[in-house]
């Protein structure tokens, strides 16, 4: 059988952090004594604003939900100083990714995207016959930073989405106001979308301003991740009119459940989750850089602004993979570099930041690696 589209020829799909029961499973670890690093998840779980309101919501379910996910559009509006017309939510940032890829780059023109970046946005390309062009602008292994210069140089007439991820993933690196603004500057003919899914890290507000002084800017958050919601599915975008009506025109109709609606209105408001989340990553982010200096084979790659850092390894008699496996082993979940993200090559690895204890495991396992 032939299939329409060009991707699904040579299907490739996301490879997500492994979930904790499976690696209990497989090497025969108590769950409780696992220590999930690979998914940027919340360390002290969801909302529980957010769990009392999708609780106290149940009784809705037979009712279609506003298509538009207007109340929470409302409420994003109202937080974020915008008109509900310039607010687009949608099962997560993912699924807006997917709208922003079929609404603003036709088949056969480019996106550009940091090398290496979120998966998602080089394969909704591919599978939608859209080019990727990832851009490899970090020459400093040690710094990891995008080259503001090489990234603007390297947009091409035909480029139509330009991605920024701030701070980025899987680096953490940021970006300043002045670097982010110049990309939207010389992207006049290309639609930039700033991704801030790890914005709250970065202890600043981040950037959903500048969303009403440009036409071609488009900011997306998601709820996955310091709100506790991945398992909800909520994210939204914030952009002028004219962007959000086009990703209205091609958005599957009903695509926000009421549960997710009334969620992530709670969340929204629910400032000591993310006040006591925020606090702990930025703790522990510098706790765990300071007990990598025991390591002499992996050293951390500095200044990260997420929940999140990339490991170095220095050994060259190891690689990525058999590290990776080797932590399974002893009950640490990180993602593999060489496997997980497109032009990272088998000397990294991606931890996330979490509670101390989980920490403390994932360095005294790597010293404990042959
Ligand atoms: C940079 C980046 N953007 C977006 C997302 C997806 O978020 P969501 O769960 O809202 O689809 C992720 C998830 O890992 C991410 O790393």
């Amino acid at each position: 059988m032939r299939y329409a589209h060009v991707g699904l020829e040579t299907a490739e799909y996301y490879v997500p952090g492994l979930p904790a029961d499976y690696v209990s499973q497989r090497y025969g670890i108590p769950l409780a004594e696992i220590s999930k690093l690979g998914s940027a998840e919340n360390p002290y779980g969801s909302s529980p604003a957010a769990l009392e309101a999708v609780r106290d919501n149940l009784e809705t379910l037979h009712l279609y939900p506003s298509w538009t996910a207007d109340p929470l559009r409302e409420k994003i509006a109202d937080t974020y100083g915008c008109d509900p017309s310039e607010v687009i939510c949608g099962a997560g940032e993912t699924e807006i990714l997917s709208l922003i890829t079929r609404a603003f780059c036709p088949p056969g023109d480019k996106i550009q995207m940091p090398g290496p970046c979120f998966p998602i946005y080089h394969l909704f390309a591919e599978a939608e016959g859209r080019i990727p062009v990832l851009v490899h602008t970090a020459t400093d292994r040690q710094s990891m930073a995008l080259n503001v210069d090489a990234y603007i140089n390297a947009i091409e007439p035909d480029t139509r989405i330009v991605y920024v991820t701030n701070p980025h993933s899987p680096s953490g690196t940021w970006l300043e106001e002045a670097e982010v603004r110049r990309i939207v500057e010389a992207s006049a003919d290309a639609l930039v979308v700033l991704d801030e899914a790890y914005v709250h890290y970065s202890d600043t507000p981040g950037y959903i301003h500048l969303a009403a002084e440009y036409d071609n800017l488009a900011v997306l958050r998601t709820f996955s991740k310091v709100y506790g919601l991945a398992g909800l599915r909520v994210g939204f975008g914030v952009a002028r009119r004219a962007v959000v009506d086009a990703l209205l025109a091609v958005k599957p109709t009903w695509n926000m459940g009421q549960l997710q609606i009334s969620g992530g209105i709670a969340a929204l408001d629910d400032h000591a989750h993310v006040a006591r989340t925020v606090e702990t990553i930025v703790k522990n982010r510098m706790y765990v850089q300071n007990r990598f200096e025991e390591l002499d084979r992996f050293q951390i790659v500095q200044n990260s602004r997420a929940n999140f850092f990339l490991v170095e390894i220095l050994d060259p008699d190891t690689d990525s993979t058999k590290v990776f496996e080797g932590l399974l082993e002893r009950g640490v979940v990180v993602k593999d570099g060489s496997v997980s993200f497109r032009g990272l090559d088998d000397r990294f690895l991606r931890c996330d930041v979490n509670l101390k204890q989980h920490m403390d495991r994932l360095v005294d396992a790597l010293a404990d690696l042959p």
